[in-house]
């Protein structure tokens, strides 16, 4: 991952971008082509330099920038203990309503952090987050090109190379399919894969930078936002069966509806059970409250969402933002206000379930240690630090640390809606057990050897 930008790639911007954010934070509902969304994004930086950093992952195979504007108390660094959130929009180049929500949504936060506003600076000082407007640049600037207002369905969904990034992720749930009938991992199941990841010549730039992106960064939560229709759509995209349309229950179906539906609920038009489909023959029939599985509505192979859960610790959701993909510019404000809510409470959603931090007898952090959870076939890994998060909805549950040479601890742990619950885990090393077992021993044959005057 490179680090902040330079300044002198900004040059020019920087100076636009200073008179153009004022002083009195004002969002501006337009869209933003690729230079724009440049300034925008340095306008943010300039306005917060405290809590902001502008990074990119990589670049488009055009060479334009997959940038990410980070927010955070300590941008730059992950926290001991501070969960890390991404949004990443505009994956399908023509699907243009989320890639222009997260720069309102990085204004929005900026602005309200800085009047003040406590749930937006709590939400900043706890959370480390990442908005990614634009994974396909490239496919934005062809559809954004189309001359009119009325722009072609598909133009611009795929990269410069024609690949359809949301299908172009190494097809994880075909492994874990067959996991779950012959036994085998039942997570991060591209572990130790990276070098197979930078030689695969089938993977388009933008799919490698983020495969890296996820891999490298201990993401706890997440969404891709897409558009053509209105749903948060959950685990698993693909079906087991390879049907078309078939429900297909990812291990944390409960968790993953109750983070789906945290989203719908905020917005008007997702949540409105009276809602006519976006187009006439639509079948929208797996839709419920705003949500779908993603089988249930259509089966998806080598999406993004479900390649997040199986190869790192990262629960992804797919939110459908709007029935037009790129709809008149005088109607991004109506989509801002029915979504506004929706983003900030679904970063919120982040904060629920078991989180805490593994640690030896002396103090020492264990990373790479597994969380499980009873009845839930889906484990966590700790972070560098020991630290993890185990998203969970409301109830009871046992949670299990474990790590190679250490004794397993378990503990039992009731979960409520949110905050999430604090669980430390001290494990004790094997050899300590040992050691601990000789001393015992001798002690005993000691005491034996006094009592019968040896
Ligand atoms: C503070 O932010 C929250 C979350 O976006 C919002 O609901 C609330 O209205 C804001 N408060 C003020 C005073 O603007
Ligand atoms: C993490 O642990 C798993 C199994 O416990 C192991 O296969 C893997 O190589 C470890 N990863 C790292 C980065 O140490
Ligand atoms: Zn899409």
């Amino acid at each position: 991952m490179k680090q902040l930008l330079s300044l002198v790639l900004f040059g020019a911007a920087v100076a636009a971008a200073a008179s153009a954010a004022g002083t009195d934070g004002e969002i501006s509902f337009e869209y933003h082509r690729y230079e724009e969304l440049r300034k925008a994004l340095v306008s943010v930086w300039l306005q917060c330099p405290t809590i902001t950093r502008i990074y990119t992952i990589g670049e488009s195979f055009e060479g334009r920038e997959l940038l990410v504007l980070e927010m955070s108390d300590n941008p730059g660094t992950h926290e001991p203990g501070e969960p890390e959130f991404k949004y990443i929009a505009n994956m399908h180049g023509n699907e243009a309503v989320g890639r222009e929500l997260l720069i309102y949504l990085a204004q929005y936060l900026c602005n309200q952090y800085q009047q003040g506003n406590e749930t937006i600076i709590d939400l900043v000082h706890n959370t480390r987050i990442h908005l990614m407007p634009s994974m396909n640049p490239d496919g934005f600037e062809k559809a954004a090109s189309q001359p009119g207002e009325i722009k072609d369905w598909f133009v611009g969904r795929s990269n410069a190379q024609g690949v359809d990034l949301n299908r172009n992720f190494p097809d994880l749930d075909r492994i874990i399919y067959i996991n779950e009938r012959e036994g085998g991992a039942n997570n991060h199941l591209l572990q130790n894969m990276k070098k197979a990841v930078d030689e695969n010549t089938k993977l388009a730039p933008e799919t490698k930078a983020v495969i890296h992106w996820i891999m490298d960064i201990p993401f706890v939560l997440s969404a891709n936002l897409h558009g053509g229709d209105v749903v948060a759509n959950y685990p698993y995209d693909e079906t087991r069966t390879g049907s078309t349309h078939e429900y297909s229950a990812s291990p944390d179906d409960v968790t993953f509806k109750s983070l789906a539906r945290s989203y719908s609920i905020y917005n008007p038009v997702m949540s409105d059970p009276h809602r006519a489909p976006c187009r006439k023959n639509d079948d929208d029939s797996s839709f419920k409250e705003g949500i779908t599985n993603g089988g249930a509505w259509y089966s998806v192979p080598g999406g993004m969402q479900d390649f997040n859960y199986l190869s790192s610790n990262c629960f992804e959701i797919t939110l459908e933002l709007s029935c037009d993909k790129f709809p008149s510019e005088d109607t991004l404000k109506v989509y801002w206000e029915q979504n506004r809510n929706s983003l900030v409470n679904y970063i919120e959603q982040v904060h629920r379930g078991v989180k805490g931090f593994v640690r030896d007898l002396q103090g020492n952090p264990i990373s790479n240690a597994t969380i499980s959870v009873e009845g839930i076939d889906h484990d966590m890994t700790t972070a560098k630090d020991g630290d993890y998060w185990r998203l969970l909805a409301p109830g009871n549950y046992k949670v299990a640390a474990t790590a190679p040479g250490y004794l397993t601890v378990i503990k039992k742990v009731a979960v409520p809606y949110s905050p999430a619950t604090r669980v430390d885990f001290e494990l004790e090393s094997l050899i300590e057990r040992k050691e601990e077992e000789r001393e015992e021993l001798m002690d005993w044959w000691k005491m034996m050897s006094e009592t019968l005057n040896f």
